[in-house]
């Protein structure tokens, strides 16, 4: 089908004229003023206007500025048709944003040259877009599936290194969830602002499952051990923490972005601080304790207690875990996000029947 061409001219004589001259050619559309055109523009979207400057009421570059302002027009080439052919107004003609001019009277072949090689440079211009657009999608998909690729060898790491104490293979992905749960509900109340931004909220989750892969260091006669650890097993289980943080350093301290892996490794170092200063490995104190750390002890816990391991049944009823983390609050756990986390209700009880 060929192209068409929409011509803006107040002289009928002349609109006669471009039909003759490019109707062979292409699909032409006349409209006999600017208001003419811009309804025609409404619901048409010619290939290119040829817009005569000199026209009552709206004249051609009230024309032209109408359709650059427009999102829907400002992309449609515009020649402009003029008798005054001087310097001054090919000027104008081009900061108006048309792509050439033509001087009136019209001679044939000029006038279907000039027509024919904007088209083409159109044609190019919108292939070349089309390219562009193409090969930013594909790389957006290939960006996307490398992500997603990194995410599930992390998540599937973690879980290997999890399953070794027993755990039921959901530590990972429910100390994720209730971290999620916890910070979005903090960004809803607008508390802890200048750090917990969308952004931050999206690397923390995303941080979360590496919190105890340092655990891979710890043998498993102490991970699985049913009983009290003693006095140096324990310090052997503690370290887990600070492994965890070389270990992140290692494998993804080359790959990754330098926010994330402060905050992974924060995480990862820090989740068995306590309020009161009291926990390990460093013994850092209420907010001295990076807030990652501080959500995910909270998300930490719970998990510990409401899920069944080989050594301890799960605690029931939910009731007596909520006494255990109002006891931790202002001691082991920071007040505000305890009282948070107490408060997720439905959202959480939600997760925890439909969980698998
Ligand atoms: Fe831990």
């Amino acid at each position: 089908m060929s192209e068409v061409i929409l011509v803006v001219d107040d002289d009928t004589a002349n609109l006669m004229l471009a039909k003759k001259i490019l109707g062979g050619d292409f699909r032409i559309a006349a409209a006999n003023s600017g208001e003419a055109a811009c309804r025609y523009l409404e619901s048409n979207r010619p290939d290119l206007v040829l817009v005569d400057i000199n026209m009552p009421d709206m004249d051609g570059f009230e024309l032209v500025a109408k359709m650059k302002a427009n999102p829907q027009w400002k992309s449609i080439s515009v020649i402009f048709l003029t008798a005054d052919k001087n310097e001054e107004t090919e000027i104008r003609c081009f900061q108006a944003g048309a792509v050439d001019f033509v001087g009136k009277p019209f001679l044939p072949e000029i006038l279907t040259s000039r027509v024919k090689r904007t088209l083409e440079l159109e044609r190019y211009r919108n292939s070349l877009e089309k390219m562009v657009e193409e090969q930013a999608q594909q790389l957006t998909g290939a960006f996307r599936r490398i992500s997603e690729m990194q995410e599930h060898v992390i998540v599937g790491m973690a879980n290997l290194i999890e399953s070794r104490d027993g755990s039921t293979g959901k530590h990972v992905k429910n100390t994720q969830t209730y971290v999620r749960m916890i910070a979005q509900e903090l960004e809803r109340r607008g508390l802890f602002s200048e750090v917990l931004t969308g952004d931050y909220i999206e690397k923390l989750c995303k941080a979360a499952p590496l919190h105890d892969v340092g655990k891979i260091q710890v043998p498993d006669s102490i991970l699985q051990k049913p009983g009290r650890l003693t006095a140096e097993e324990y310090e052997i289980m503690k370290s887990h923490t600070t492994c965890s943080s070389a270990i992140l350093d290692e494998i993804i301290g080359d790959v990754e972005e330098e926010d994330y892996i402060r905050l992974a490794k924060d995480v990862a170092m820090h989740h068995h601080e306590r309020w009161d200063g009291k926990g390990y490995p460093m013994g850092l104190k209420g907010e001295e304790i990076p807030l990652g750390a501080r959500i995910m002890a909270l998300a930490d816990v719970f998990d510990a207690l409401y899920e069944e391991r080989c050594y301890k049944p799960p605690m029931r009823p939910i009731e007596k875990i909520y006494e255990i983390l109002a006891e931790g609050r202002g001691t082991q756990f920071d007040p505000v996000i305890t009282d948070v986390f107490l408060s997720l209700n439905e959202p959480l009880w939600e997760y925890l029947e439909h969980r698998n």
